[in-house]
């Protein structure tokens, strides 16, 4: 969420990203050094994702956490040579930093510093694909800038639209932008109430249309946008109308079997995910859960493919085991898995190895950009759709006209009996169907 018309900002942010690592355990010294290379990777390839040009990456062992710095001052000052030597403005510290670590690092450095959490508040304010992902994305931002309030502002903020206000240099400027900061929380959780408000509209007004629901997970990067543009863009459809004015990330889609569904995509998955975002992410998962196809998008090529997945799979299951009732633990049964960017795999590296594997247990190997797969994953997704209905007896009062034809247009009559006092249907829906016509029976 880049403010086009900012002007102040011409050319590339220079940036530098560095990982602060315990290496606590002697002899396990090589291991961890690997270990936090490979995070250093995953951190610059974030980075990097939000538009910063990375300019100089380095991990920096710890011997001791200082409360003022958490690196020691020797780190402190290699890492201000390079910053002056490649003219760098921001400092990425792949860790948790206290303010007053943020502040002091900020001030030796001479350049805006962010942590691991505002990085990753960066990317999901860049990512937020609907109105109530904005807002919560800018109010977790806010709730964790309030405590970090110092002097050095620079574009980052800037660029957000609706934060100019801020950067004065006194402290009482400081307290003046505190205060404004909480009077715009406020009213971000009212508008937020009302988009909520909104959105439980739309799920009733979903639940009355006919189409089974597949939604896109995957971790951030992991190229679900892309898949979804894949699979919808091939045709646009009259239905797509009342879609998207529901919610740009829903489309629907056609399948092999002239089947119609909904796409649905969501947010990516990170590791780490800071405190104040759970909250957003709740929101999305409970739209992941109501669906009757779980798409997981993965990317094969990228080395932290199989940890990228056991951390979206953790999420989901952390979910279904707590006392969070959005999600059932069937879920499991209702996930298809997509290898995505084959086309980035060579002939025969331990990745590409690792992805033939992987489809021998059903998941489905698809290049979203060159759209090599998705003739496969239509079809699976058309088969797994089919395997999952269930057939529902049910006795309606003759009087009863709307939710006759409602199963009708939704479902399959199998059988139908005609009595003076009641009207016994079998019907074949999906299960999604089936918890919408109970819906609707509640609803009388
Ligand atoms: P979040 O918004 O963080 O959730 O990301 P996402 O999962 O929606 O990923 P997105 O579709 O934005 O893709 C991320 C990057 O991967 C983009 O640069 C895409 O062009 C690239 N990408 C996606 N699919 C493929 C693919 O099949 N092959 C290759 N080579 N690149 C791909």
């Amino acid at each position: 969420m880049t403010a086009s018309n900012d002007n102040r900002e011409p050319g590339p942010t220079r940036a530098a990203v560095i990982l602060p690592y315990e290496r606590t355990v002697r002899g396990a010294e090589v291991n961890l050094a690997r270990a936090a290379e490979a995070k250093l990777a995953e951190a610059v390839g974030l980075a990097a994702s939000i538009g910063l040009t990375i300019l100089h990456a380095a991990v920096h062992p710890l011997r001791e956490r200082r409360p003022s710095t958490l690196m020691g001052e020797g780190q402190v000052a290699m890492v201000k040579t390079v910053i002056e030597q490649h003219a760098i403005t921001v400092t990425v510290v792949d860790a948790a930093l206290s303010p007053v670590q943020q502040r002091n690092l900020e001030r030796a450095w001479g350049c805006k510093v962010i942590d691991r959490t505002g990085l990753i508040l960066e990317i999901f304010g860049e990512r937020a694909r609907t109105r109530e992902g904005t807002l919560q994305v800018e109010l977790a931002h806010l709730e964790y800038q309030r405590t970090r309030l110092v002097r050095s502002w620079t574009h980052l903020e800037r660029q957000r639209g609706g934060f100019g206000f801020l950067g004065g240099p006194g402290e009482s400027q400081i307290e003046i932008d505190r205060r404004l900061i909480g009077e715009r929380i406020v009213k971000l959780k009212k508008e937020l109430q009302q988009v909520r408000r909104t959105r439980g509209l739309h799920r009733s007004a979903r639940a009355k249309v006919p189409y089974p629901v597949i939604a896109l997970v995957g971790y951030t990067n992991a190229g679900k946008s892309t898949l979804f543009n894949a699979l919808t863009g091939a045709g646009v459809y009259a239905q797509d109308q009342l879609f998207a004015t529901l919610d740009p990330t829903m489309r629907a889609i056609r399948l092999p079997s002239g089947r119609v569904a909904i796409l649905s995509d969501t947010v990516g998955f990170i590791s780490d995910l800071p405190t104040q975002l759970v909250e957003a992410f709740r929101a999305t998962l409970e739209e992941v859960a109501a669906a009757d196809i779980i798409l997981h998008v993965r990317d094969i090529a990228h080395p932290d493919s199989a940890a990228q997945r056991a951390d979206v799979l953790g999420v989901l299951t952390a979910m279904a085991a707590g006392d969070d009732p959005s999600i059932d633990a069937a879920w499991a049964e209702r996930v298809v898995e997509v290898l995505n960017k084959e086309d980035l795999l060579g002939g025969d590296t331990e990745a590409s190895e690792a992805a033939r594997r992987a489809a021998t247990h059903g998941a489905i190997a698809v290049s979203a950009l060159t759209g090599e797969g998705l003739d496969d994953l239509r079809t699976t997704l058309d088969a797994k759709l089919s395997a999952g209905m269930v057939t529902l007896e049910t006795a309606l009062a003759p009087a009863d006209g709307a939710r006759i034809a409602w199963l009708y247009e939704h479902g399959e009559v199998l059988d139908r009996r005609d009595a003076d006092d009641a009207i016994r249907l079998t019907v074949r829906l999906s299960p999604a169907n089936r918890a919408r016509f109970e819906q609707l029976s509640e609803a009388g």
